[in-house]
């Protein structure tokens, strides 16, 4: 027997074959099952599928390689992430508390705060860059402790292994959103995380075509309950899109590589620019989160935040960039650039905003695949004229 052992830029590739060997074609691409329903030739001895929503092959042939890179036993797709983080919420009863990050993305934010207290769910926030913050707010009743590292939008990292020992003793779960990093740079199940969750709308499909969102387990009991609440809430991800994602996850590596390498260079850059008064970026020596990071994660990834001096700098800046988009989402092949105040965060209230950094001078870059000179470039110029700007008002 072999001891060779593939490497996961290797299995981003294969996986998703492996998670289709039902039918031997030899097909290199997974099927799209286009059907709702499926035919059982026996009376009183079902196959393996049923119904669409309980499950399709090519949402299986996904499901089985995301659990794949992440280490995992069990994955399972949905229609958004935020389908498949209020999915996982659902693991929880009334009566249970929740402690989570208060750099949360704004959606789980409005999910946590304005729809699980009429289900009788509480939270507290806590500072998740700071484990003692985090175990003063632990409370007998509370059940799950809620990660995102690094955060969205201000890249606040969270010593996984910390907070995963310190939920195991107070008897309590762990979630973390993988989406900043996906398992090409961040692996939570190994560090003992118990649900791994994604918006795979963002670095995994990579094209900005698909809103999907994917949940991963290593417990098999934590996989059967979460699977349950799958089929039984029905907000799973269709073929078409399931199919969509396994592309996108082929070509993860490379356009991840890419991006991460570029948004170094970019953050350097800022860095050093008199109108920026702060980079938010895991992969600078100056994050305080730096080391942790580097220890739990094996690449800074594609995403940072800067912050200008008010909204109408951000606002020229916006209005003279040329090469990103300005639009919500990350992770795509186009660099996205956004103003989380008005966009991923509008649902948070302003005080509640500022409190976590999220200025409305804040703005958030994707950087995507273009060349990072004429990015570099781009930002120079459309600083210069913001910065014309800024002397005008001070005069
Ligand atoms: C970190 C993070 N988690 C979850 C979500 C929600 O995912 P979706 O938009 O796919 O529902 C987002 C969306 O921006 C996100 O950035």
């Amino acid at each position: 027997m072999s001891d060779f052992k593939e490497s996961l830029e290797t299995s981003l590739v294969v996986a998703s074959t492996r998670g289709n060997s039902e039918i031997k074609t030899g097909a290199v691409n997974v099927p799209i099952y286009l059907s709702s329903t499926f035919h059982q030739e026996s009376f009183d001895n079902f196959g393996p599928y049923d119904y669409s929503r309980s499950g399709n092959p090519t949402r299986e042939a996904l499901e089985k390689t995301i659990a794949e890179l992440e280490g995992g036993t069990r994955g399972l797709a949905f229609a958004s992430g935020i389908a498949a983080i209020s999915s996982a919420f659902m693991l929880l009863s009334s009566g249970d508390h929740i402690v989570i990050t208060e750099d949360v993305y704004g959606g789980t934010f409005r999910f946590v705060t304005e729809v699980l207290p009429r289900f009788g769910i509480e939270h507290s926030f806590a500072d998740f860059t700071d484990i003692d913050a985090i175990t003063r707010t632990i409370q007998t009743n509370t059940k799950l402790i809620y990660i995102e590292t690094p955060s969205n939008p201000c890249l606040g990292i969270t010593d996984i292994h910390a907070v995963v020992e310190l939920a195991k003793s107070h008897d309590c779960l762990t979630f973390l959103d993988n989406t900043f990093m996906t398992p090409l740079y961040q692996r939570p199940l190994d560090l003992g995380v118990d649900v791994v969750l994604h918006s795979a709308t963002k670095f995994l499909s990579g094209h900005s075509d698909v809103i999907a969102g994917l949940a991963v387990t290593k417990d098999d009991d934590l996989g059967n309950r979460l699977a349950f609440i799958q089929n039984s809430f029905g907000a799973i991800l269709g073929a078409q899109d399931s199919f969509s994602l396994i592309q996108g996850i082929k070509t993860l590596s490379v356009r991840f590589e890419k991006s991460a390498e570029s948004a170094r260079k970019i953050a350097n850059y800022l860095s050093g620019h008199d109108l920026v008064e702060k980079v938010y970026f895991p992969g600078l020596s100056t994050h305080p989160g730096f080391d942790t990071h580097n220890r739990q994660s094996s690449s800074a990834g594609a995403v940072l935040s800067f912050r200008l001096p008010n909204r109408s700098i951000a606002k020229s800046f916006v209005e003279n960039i040329r090469i990103p988009v300005f639009a919500v989402s990350l992770g795509g092949v186009e660099s996205i650039l956004s103003h989380p105040a008005q966009m991923s965060h509008a649902a948070m209230p302003k005080a509640e905003r500022e409190k976590r950094g999220i200025t409305d001078g804040l703005l958030r870059f994707s950087v995507g695949l273009e060349n990072v000179d004429d990015l570099i470039a781009d930002f120079e110029q459309s600083l210069e004229i913001a910065s014309k700007q800024q002397e005008k008002v001070g005069i």
